[in-house]
């Protein structure tokens, strides 16, 4: 570990040529598909910090409720000091509950969004000049391993908002593996899960009524525009979010509202009118499921904390 206060970016990010290759196959998939990770450039973040705060999205808000109940008890169980591994940086309003509750002596936010996260980052190292902020760029789906710094320090791993919601289930098993090795032996790991519940709840949650999350999920085709010089018109396509059951995922859909073709990179796509471009699985679990992932994951479950409703369970698991 550096001094106190030490400030260093990590970016484990591969070249701009993958992300277009990427992001073609999708198109000239079948069904069509991009990655919900591409919703965050600036825009895209800061639309998603505006959901969050619609009367719809109630998961930030019961998450945060139910946050204030467990910090003591994670305080008790992890001490002071050690290192926080921000899964996905998000806002900074819990991170900042959480340094001053655990005084940890470096953090790592990591996450995809290049900008955002120095821009997080960045913040973070001049409110709280002794800790060391070690912002890491990567995308958490794929296998990485921490920055050395960091190396023997103790870890609390932190993935809030049900964001491991836009993993496939059976991929959930190897990313805890992967972070059970990146966090140590006795490591623990603190995830916020989305669980089951009433379709109207959830469907609401996704079509709120300011139009936010239409603009959010619109904005991914401005965010490819951008980036990789694509000539998307959002104009052109409506958002659709639904629950599917059998899956037990909230999905979200981009639908063509004309014959079209579009071009990225030398590609040319052609959509149909009333073709759907699915941008994003947000999966909720039950309890029992999820407590079975995390075991599958090489994980225990030390502690959980839920709402009188079922809506929303911060689970905090433990590696052996
Ligand atoms: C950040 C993945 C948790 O699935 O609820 C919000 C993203 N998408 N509204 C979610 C999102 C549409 C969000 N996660």
């Amino acid at each position: 570990m550096g001094s106190a206060g030490e400030y260093r970016f990590f970016d484990l990010t591969h070249s701009s040529a993958d992300m277009h290759e990427e992001v073609i196959a999708g198109l000239t998939h079948a069904p069509k598909f991009i990655a919900p990770k591409y919703f965050y450039d600036e825009r895209g973040s800061a639309l998603f910090e505006a959901i969050t705060r619609q009367p719809e999205y109630y998961l930030t808000r019961i998450e945060m409720g139910l946050f204030e109940d467990c910090l003591p008890e994670v305080r008790n169980l992890v001490g002071e000091g050690g290192c926080l591994v921000e899964y996905g940086s998000g806002s900074s309003r819990k991170i900042r509950r959480l340094l001053e509750m655990l005084r940890p002596i470096a953090h790592l936010p990591l996450d995809i969004s290049r900008r955002h996260l120095e821009r997080t980052a960045k913040k973070l190292h001049e409110d709280y000049p002794q800790l060391c902020v070690y912002p890491v760029c990567v995308d958490i789906t794929e296998a990485f391993e921490l920055p050395d710094v960091v190396a023997g320090q103790r870890k609390l791993g932190f993935f809030p908002g049900s964001s491991i919601g836009n993993m496939e289930p059976e991929h959930i098993p190897s990313f805890l593996r992967q972070a059970a090795k990146a966090l140590g032996a006795g490591g623990r790991f603190l995830i916020g899960v989305d669980r089951k519940k009433n379709v109207e709840v959830l469907e609401a949650a996704y079509n709120d009524s300011a139009g936010l999350t239409a603009e959010f999920n619109l904005n991914i085709l401005s965010h490819l525009n951008a980036r990789l010089s694509a000539d998307f018109d959002p104009g052109a396509f409506r958002h659709l979010a639904a629950y599917n059951r059998c899956a037990g995922s909230v999905q979200m859909h981009l639908e063509s509202l004309a014959d079209q073709s579009l071009h990225i990179d030398g590609h040319e796509i052609q959509l149909h009118r009333g073709e759907a471009i699915h941008t994003e699985n947000s999966y909720k679990y039950d309890y029992a499921e999820f407590v079975a992932l995390a075991e599958r994951g090489g994980f225990r479950v030390e502690s959980s904390w839920s709402d009188d409703d079922a809506y929303f369970t911060i689970f905090l698991l433990r590696a052996p």
